[in-house]
This record gives C-alpha cells, sequence and structure tokens, in this order.
C-alpha cells in the first residue's frame, strides 16, 4: 500500500528518526558522562551528576511496620500511609492533593506549608495526629544527598521554578513547615528519589532488580553502583556495606552540547519556553512533559505549510501545551486503518472534518516523537547495564508514558536487545507504588540505621 503521508511530513520529522549508528554513539558519549558523575575529580564539572542517594540496604523482605510517605514531583501531589505488614501483604493508603500550578512557581514557604497542610489534613483523618510516625519523602528532583535525611536541592526541574529552595535542605524546609503548623508529630527519617522509591519496591518482590526507571512528566534512572566506585561518597573506601544505589539524574545529559545530533529544529522551540532552558536536555526528549509539545509544534508547521488538515488551525491547537502527551498513547492504540481514538483527540483539540491522510500523519508524527524517546531510554539503559557489568538484571519502571503508551514496553524491549551485547538477560517490570511502598522501604532502613547507633 503506498504511504498516505506527506512526503513533506516525512522530511520533517527525518531528525526524531534515529538509526542504530547513532544509538550506539548515545552510548559510548552517556558512558563518559555517568563515569564522569562518579568520579570524585570530574563530578562539579559532570552533566550526569551520579548522586549518591545513601540508600546501601535494598529490602530484605523482612522490612515491616507503618510509615507515611509524601510524594512531590510528579504531575500530582499524594500523602501515603504504607503498613508493611508480611513480605506478601503491604497495606497503602494514600490520598492525592489538588496541586495548585500557581504553586510551581511561588515562594519555597507556600509550597512547603502546602505539604504540611495536607499532611496534617491526612494524619487528622487517619487519627494519627499523636503518632510520631517515620516519614520518607519522595522528593524527585535532583538532590546532593549529604545523608538519608539531608538532601539538598540543585536545581529544579519538570517546570517547577519556586523561590528559596535551591541550595537549600528540602528536608529542613519541610520539617519547619510542620513545626510552624504545631498540630502533628512527624519525623522526616528519609528523602529520597523516585527512581529510588521505584527500584526499592521492585526489588521487595523481585530481588534481582537493580536499576530503577522513571518515564513520566521526568524521565531518570538510579541503579546499584558498587560502594568504592561511588567516589562521591565520603565513605566510598570504608564502608562496610558494598552497595551504593546512585540516582543518576540523566535528564541533564546533553546540557553540554553532546546530545545536538539527536535533537531537532522543535526540540530547541520547547526548549526555550520552559523555565529552564538548556538544561534537562536529555528528558526533554524524552518525557511526558514534552512530547505532547513536540508533536504539537511540527503539526502546526505541516498546517502552516498547507500540508495538514488542508491549512486550517484551529485556536486550540495554537495554545502552547495543548497537545497532552496522553493524547500520543490515544492516537497509537489505534489499530491500523482504524481512528477512532485519533478522531476523539482531534475533535478535544477542535480540528473537524479531517480526511485519512491527516489522521495518518498525525499518527506519523506521534510515532516518531514517542519511537525516539524510547530509542534514547534504551540507550540509557544499555549504558548503566554496560556500566555495571552484569549478565541478568530486573529494571523496576513507573511513569506515565510507560504505563499507557501501547507500544513502550516493546520498543523499549526491541531497542535495548539489539544495542546490549549478546548473551546479556533483562526483565522490564512495571513498579507498583515506588513513592509509597518504595519510600517506606528507605525509611525503614533508616530508621534501622539509627537504632543501630
Ligand atoms: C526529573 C527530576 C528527577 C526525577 C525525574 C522523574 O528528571 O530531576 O529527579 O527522578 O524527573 O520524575
Amino acid at each position: 500500500m503506498p504511504s498516505l503521508v506527506h512526503t513533506e511530513i516525512e522530511t520533517a520529522v527525518k531528525g526524531f528518526l534515529i538509526d542504530q549508528e547513532k544509538m550506539t554513539e548515545v552510548v559510548e558519549r552517556m558512558t563518559k558522562e555517568i563515569k564522569m558523575g562518579l568520579a570524585k575529580d570530574t563530578h562539579a564539572r559532570a552533566v550526569i551528576k551520579c548522586f549518591v542517594s545513601h540508600v546501601q540496604d535494598l529490602p530484605t523482605g523482612k522490612e515491616r511496620g507503618k510509615y507515611l510517605a509524601l510524594d512531590l514531583g510528579g504531575s500530582n501531589f499524594r500523602v501515603l500511609l504504607v503498613n508493611l505488614i508480611s513480605s506478601s501483604d503491604v497495606e497503602i493508603m494514600s490520598k492525592g492533593y489538588n496541586f495548585p500550578l500557581t504553586l510551581m512557581s511561588g515562594s519555597g514557604k507556600a509550597l512547603f506549608d502546602f505539604l504540611a497542610e495536607s499532611l496534617s489534613e491526612f494524619c487528622h483523618t487517619h487519627g494519627l495526629e499523636n503518632e510520631s510516625l517515620p516519614l520518607g519523602f519522595t522528593f524527585s528532583f535532583p538532590l546532593q544527598q549529604q545523608g538519608l535525611s539531608k538532601g539538598i536541592l540543585v536545581a529544579w526541574t519538570k517546570g517547577f521554578s519556586c523561590e528559596g529552595v535551591v541550595g537549600k535542605n528540602v528536608v529542613t524546609l519541610l520539617q519547619e513547615a510542620i513545626d510552624r503548623r504545631g498540630d502533628i508529630k512527624i519525623n522526616t527519617v528519609a528523602i529520597l528519589n523516585d527512581t529510588v522509591g521505584t527500584l526499592m519496591s521492585c526489588a521487595f518482590y523481585h530481588p534481582n532488580c537493580r536499576i530503577g526507571l522513571i518515564v513520566g512528566t521526568g524521565s531518570n534512572a538510579c541503579y546499584v553502583e558498587k560502594t568504592v566506585n561511588a567516589e562521591c561518597f565520603e565513605g566510598y573506601q570504608t564502608s562496610p556495606k558494598p552497595s551504593m544505589i546512585i540516582n543518576c539524574e540523566w535528564g541533564a545529559f546533553g546540557d553540554n552540547g553532546v546530545l545536538e545530533f539527536v535533537r531537532t529544529s522543535y526540540d530547541k522551540i520547547v526548549d526555550k519556553v520552559t523555565p529552564n532552558p538548556g538544561k534537562q536536555t536529555f528528558e526533554k526528549c524524552i518525557s511526558g512533559m514534552y512530547m505532547g509539545e513536540l508533536v504539537r509544534l511540527v503539526v502546526i508547521d505541516m498546517i502552516a505549510k498547507g500540508f495538514m488538515f488542508h491549512g486550517i488551525i484551529s485556536e486550540k491547537i495554537q495554545e502552547r501545551w495543548s497537545f497532552k502527551t496522553a493524547y500520543i498513547s490515544d492516537v497509537e492504540s489505534d489499530a491500523p486503518g482504524e481512528y477512532r481514538n485519533c478522531n476523539k483527540v482531534l475533535s478535544e483539540l477542535g480540528i473537524l472534518g479531517c480526511q485519512e491522510p491527516d489522521k495518518e500523519a498525525l499518527r506519523y508524527i506521534c510515532e516518531a516523537v514517542s519511537s525516539r524517546s524510547a530509542k534514547l531510554c534504551a540507550c540509557g539503559l544499555v549504558t548503566i547495564i554496560n556500566k555495571m557489568n552484569i549478565n541478568e538484571v530486573v529494571i523496576g519502571i513507573d511513569g506515565s508514558v510507560y504505563r499507557f503508551h501501547p507500544k513502550y514496553h516493546d520498543m523499549l524491549q526491541y531497542h535495548m536487545k539489539k544495542l546490549l551485547k549478546p548473551g546479556v538477560k533483562f526483565e522490564l517490570i512495571v513498579s507498583e507504588d515506588g513513592s509509597g511502598r518504595g519510600a517506606a522501604l528507605v525509611a525503614a532502613t533508616a530508621v534501622q540505621a539509627k537504632s543501630k547507633l
């Protein structure tokens, strides 16, 4: 069947279609950057920071007890109560709080007051106001961790830009907000990245889990490194514990220009309108916060040039960020030749009465953006697996893009297989409740460590 897609559209998205050779190049460059992040003498100028998480113990399955958890960093904010009852029974109660978007760019004080207020509301609802439960704080931004319960915010990502937080210990800011209220007794014992929660949560059931990956609003991965290689950890040569989870913060890969060969003119436009231009280059090619906008930019470019929708543009699609990343999953969920989801998306965007070639074009653009995302993510995972030099690994994954895109899992698997050395076995597993169960497991580690002092 001849392609229904206009050659001009094929040309426009060419830059997103990265081949095997380019993928191999991405792996090579990323390997260098990860090594720079880990090493003490190059860490300061490295873009992939490879932060030490201070989590050195993987779950044993014997962790027990009740923990509170906070989850900030994605599209919503949640408070959770996690009861680790047995290795097969974990009870989780959670509540999502409507996160006013103005908080993302307001003052740090307003943000932490809101977190404390939600936490207090949650504790009162569950009769926990007089219990001094340990709390694990899943805070999914780059942190320079100086201990399990001390993390300095290095930079905001994913559209956040609250004042007065960068350079501060986030645990102190939270604790101060809780103390200002004075109506609950909470003890923040651990702060962790969502990738770390995801790894821990998956490792609780799959002991061979060594990598945690998020492909959601943002994208990042963590992995289990040998403590002796975690040179930025003070005790890297003396610690009795052999492992250290490293939070790569791979979203910043390319901030020094090494990824220009996989970027397009559309990526540059997206970058310019974010609050952190020039930052999080890799993340902006991969994650849910940006994929929809990339599709929208290609589409409006094609409309303007008269190659789609007869050159007729809707008001809605002219609005920035109006093409949600979830639409990509919708459009790609239609079976070939069918357009049920596609029609729904088009009507939400106020685009009516278009023909099959237009719908095919839209699907083609969505596929170009999502397949580049999956390929780059595959490159990242392969880089980490090669670095770990292991032959078998389970990867715990969470995030809306991975969960809801109909082909993401398969694409990731396919490209990883092609890039990995023969014989390396891996399994990609959805990790449930990283910011709940994962946070509780890290909090449990922290409580145990304290009780040994
Ligand atoms: C951003 C954050 C990172 C987080 C990721 C996924 O990249 O900087 O800390 O893990 O998003 O949420």
